[in-house]
């Protein structure tokens, strides 16, 4: 069977780009993979932060993780596994600053900022032992992630190349549709958890009415023509993308006369698909302790099934 880890960050809320991009396609694993899920509560250190709200974001995560459906998957957090730091060391050691320096989402981040932390420099390398770690093959992840899982490649290789065969090279999934949510009210933007607006963005715990006037307000065009193609009408796309992935019907076979009626049935379809995730929510959130086990449990699982890789490159890099 195929092995398949990915992981989310705890930087926000989780957002609709994210259940539909990632959260959902692994679910969709489930049935024919061994899957390991994080929360990546380390890398959520990479820019400004408030302990405290970390924290609450992280169990908040983990929950909605559950809740969406990942409850037949080792789910843990990050942080509670000090396997994924030490083998970043190992993979700093073997990444160049200049590769690093180049990755776009650096770029982006990093630009105009004068407090740029060194681990927002460094987090691919975290990135990449997150996914050598778990030795798996698929990486489901969205359109935004593709560069992080190729330079994740680069250095399974290079290390591979340079110390003996550690590393199993892992190849990202991406889904055939919704692999780039766009933000409603900007959608030539990412849907974002810290970075996209808050009318634009669903959040996996809206109420149904702020996400029905999230929709209804979605920026649009002048047209009146649905139709997609994301280069010339990204707004209306996007929206059918949400109505085609939340409904379940592919895109070509939805036909609407004018913008109202195509938000009302994305609003309605978005809602129908977050409320059995939200119900599970407050259901999981109701019992604290449970959460907690499950997730000691987790991590537990995950210290004892990564030692062996750990060893395997500590000495193929030259520790005792
Ligand atoms: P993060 O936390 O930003 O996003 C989690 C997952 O959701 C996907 N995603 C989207 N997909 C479609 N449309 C969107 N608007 C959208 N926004 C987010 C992301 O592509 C991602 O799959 N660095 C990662 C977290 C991470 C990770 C890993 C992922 C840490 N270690 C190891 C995979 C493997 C991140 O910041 O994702």
């Amino acid at each position: 069977t195929k092995r398949v880890f990915s992981a989310f960050k705890p930087t926000g809320h989780l957002t609709l780009g994210n259940l539909l991009g990632a959260i959902l396609p692994a679910v969709r694993l489930q049935d024919e993979a061994d899957c390991v899920y994080a929360v990546a509560d380390l890398h959520a250190l990479t820019i400004k932060h408030d302990p405290e709200r970390l924290r609450a974001r992280t169990r908040e995560a983990a929950t909605l993780l559950l809740a969406s459906g990942l409850d037949r998957s080792l789910v843990y957090i990050q942080s509670q596994v000090p396997a994924h730091t030490e083998l970043a060391y190992l993979l700093e050691s073997t990444a160049y600053f200049g590769e690093m320096r180049r990755m776009i989402q650096f770029k982006e981040k990093s630009a105009n900022q004068e407090e740029v932390r060194l681990s927002l420099l460094t987090y691919p390398a975290l990135m990449a032992a997150d996914i050598l770690l778990h030795r798996v093959d698929l990486v489901p992840v969205g359109e935004d992630q593709r560069q992080h899982v190729e330079l994740t490649r680069d250095l399974a290789l290079r290390f591979n190349r340079l110390y003996g065969e550690t590393f199993t090279v892992p190849e990202a999934a991406h889904p055939p549709i919704a692999a780039r949510v766009m933000d409603l009210t900007a959608p030539t933007s990412k849907m974002g958890k810290s970075d996209g607006s808050a009318a634009g963005t669903i959040y996996l715990l809206d109420p149904a009415a702020d996400i029905r006037r999230k929709v209804m307000r979605a920026v649009t065009d002048s047209e009146d023509e649905v139709r997609y193609d994301p280069q010339e009408k990204p707004g209306v796309s996007n929206l059918l993308t949400l109505l085609a992935v939340c409904s379940g019907q592919p895109v070509e076979s939805l036909a609407y006369e004018g913008y109202g009626a195509l938000k009302r049935d994305t609003a309605e379809a978005v809602v129908e698909t977050l409320r059995p995730i939200q119900e599970r929510h407050t259901e999981l959130s109701a019992d604290p302790a449970e959460l907690s086990r499950l997730l000691a449990d987790g991590a537990a699982q995950a210290v004892e099934r990564t030692a062996g890789l750990v060893a395997a490159a500590r000495v193929a890099i030259g520790l005792p």
